[in-house]
C-alpha cells in the first residue's frame, strides 16, 4: 500500500495499490454509464410495480397487463374482424357462395385451411387420396357424388359412423366370410371383375364369375360395374380403386368387404368451414 497520488502522465488519482512498481489508477466510471444504470434498475422496479415480472402465482403487477391477456385480445380482434364474411359464409348455400367472387375466394383460402387441419390426415394435403380407402377428391371418380350439393352431405354428416343418424351408409356383403360365396366362387368373380376393366387373366373363371356377378353384385355395382352413387358403391371398371385393383386385393374386398368410414363434421366445424370445406374441395379438379 502506497499513499494515494496524482499520476503525472494522466492526471488520474492512483488507488493505492502498487505491484512491483506499477500502481493502479482509479478512473471512475463516466458519468453518463452511471446515471442510465441507475436509471434502469429505477425503470425495473417500476415495471415490477405496473406488470407481471415475479415468479409467483397471480403476479399480474397493478395494470392486469398479461402477454397471454394480449393475445387473448388480438385473435378475439381478428375473429370480429372475420366475423361478418363467416356469417355471409352461413347464410349462403355453397351454389351462392362459388356464384359470389369474393365470397367464393374467401372460402377457396379458408377451406384450404380447414382442409388441412381436418382432413389432410386422411385425404392427403391436395386432397389427392391415400392408399387403404381414402378417395382422392381431386379427381372426378365420385363414390357418393361430386355435385356441391353431395359434397356437402358427405362432408356435413359423414360415412358410416356411428355419431350422426344421417350418415351415409351402405354395406357390401362379406361374401366368403358370411359364406355367400365359396373361395372358388370368389375367385371366379373376381376375374370377372378384372374383366370389366380388360385385365382378367383366366378367361374360364371370368366367364362363370359373369353369373355369380349378375346375381350377387349387379343390385349396388350395376351390370356394366358402372357403381352407384345412391350406394356408394364404386365403379369397377376404372382404374381407380380405393383398396387396390390387383387380384389379391379384388379378392380381399369381395371376402371381407371394407366398410369405409368418414365422420362428420357439421358438429363439429362451425357450418361456416362446412360450406368454405365445400366450396374448396369442389374446386380441387373433379367438382361437377
Ligand atoms: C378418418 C379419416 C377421414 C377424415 C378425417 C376425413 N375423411 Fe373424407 N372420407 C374418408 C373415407 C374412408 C371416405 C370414403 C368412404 C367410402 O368408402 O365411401 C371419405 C370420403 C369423402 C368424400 C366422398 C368422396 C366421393 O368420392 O364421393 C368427401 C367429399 C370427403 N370424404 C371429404 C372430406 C372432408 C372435406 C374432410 C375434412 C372435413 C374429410 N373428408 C375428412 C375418410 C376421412
Ligand atoms: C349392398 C351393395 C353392394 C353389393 C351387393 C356389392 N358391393 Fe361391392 N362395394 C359396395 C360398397 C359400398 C363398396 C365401397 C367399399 C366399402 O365397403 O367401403 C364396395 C366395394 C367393392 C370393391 C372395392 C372397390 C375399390 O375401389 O377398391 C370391389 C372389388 C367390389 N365392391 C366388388 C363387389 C363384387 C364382386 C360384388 C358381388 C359379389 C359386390 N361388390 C357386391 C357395395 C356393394
Amino acid at each position: 500500500m502506497s499513499a494515494i497520488e496524482k499520476d503525472a502522465l494522466t492526471g488520474t488519482d492512483t488507488t493505492g495499490h502498487e505491484w512491483d512498481g506499477l500502481k493502479e489508477l482509479n478512473t471512475p466510471l463516466p458519468k453518463w454509464w452511471l446515471y442510465v444504470f441507475f436509471a434502469t434498475i429505477v425503470f425495473a422496479a417500476v415495471y415490477c410495480v405496473f406488470y407481471p415480472a415475479l415468479p409467483l402465482p397471480g403476479a399480474t403487477g397493478t395494470t392486469g397487463w398479461t402477454a397471454r391477456g394480449a393475445i387473448a385480445g388480438q385473435v378475439a380482434e381478428e375473429r370480429a374482424k372475420q366475423e361478418p364474411m363467416l356469417a355471409r359464409l352461413r347464410a349462403a348455400t355453397p351454389a351462392q357462395i362459388a356464384a359470389d367472387p369474393a365470397l367464393r375466394a374467401y372460402a377457396l383460402a379458408g377451406g384450404r385451411g380447414v382442409f388441412n387441419i381436418n382432413c389432410a390426415g386422411c385425404h392427403g394435403a391436395g386432397g389427392q387420396g391415400a392408399a387403404g380407402g381414402f378417395p382422392s377428391l381431386a379427381d372426378d371418380d365420385w363414390i357418393w357424388g361430386g355435385s356441391l350439393a353431395a359434397i356437402q352431405t358427405t362432408i356435413q354428416h359423414g360415412i358410416r359412423n356411428a355419431e350422426d343418424e344421417e350418415a351415409r351408409v351402405s354395406m357390401m356383403p362379406r361374401f366368403l366370410a358370411d359364406g355367400v360365396l365359396t373361395a372358388a366362387q370368389v375367385n371366379d368373380v373376381a376375374e370377372h371383375v378384372l374383366s370389366l376393366g380388360n385385365r382378367a387373366t383366366d378367361a374360364a373363371a371370368a366367364g362363370r364369375g359373369a353369373a355369380l356377378y349378375a346375381e350377387n353384385c349387379v343390385a349396388c355395382h350395376g351390370e356394366a360395374g358402372q357403381g352407384n352413387r345412391e350406394l356408394g358403391a364404386p365403379r369397377l371398371t376404372d382404374q381407380v380403386w380405393l383398396y387396390g385393383g390387383d387380384k389379391a386385393s379384388v379378392v380381399r374386398s369381395i371376402s371381407y368387404a371394407r366398410g369405409g368410414v368418414m365422420p362428420p363434421w357439421g358438429g363439429r366445424l362451425d357450418p361456416a368451414m362446412v360450406n368454405m370445406l365445400t366450396v374448396y374441395v369442389h374446386a380441387l379438379g373433379g367438382g361437377e
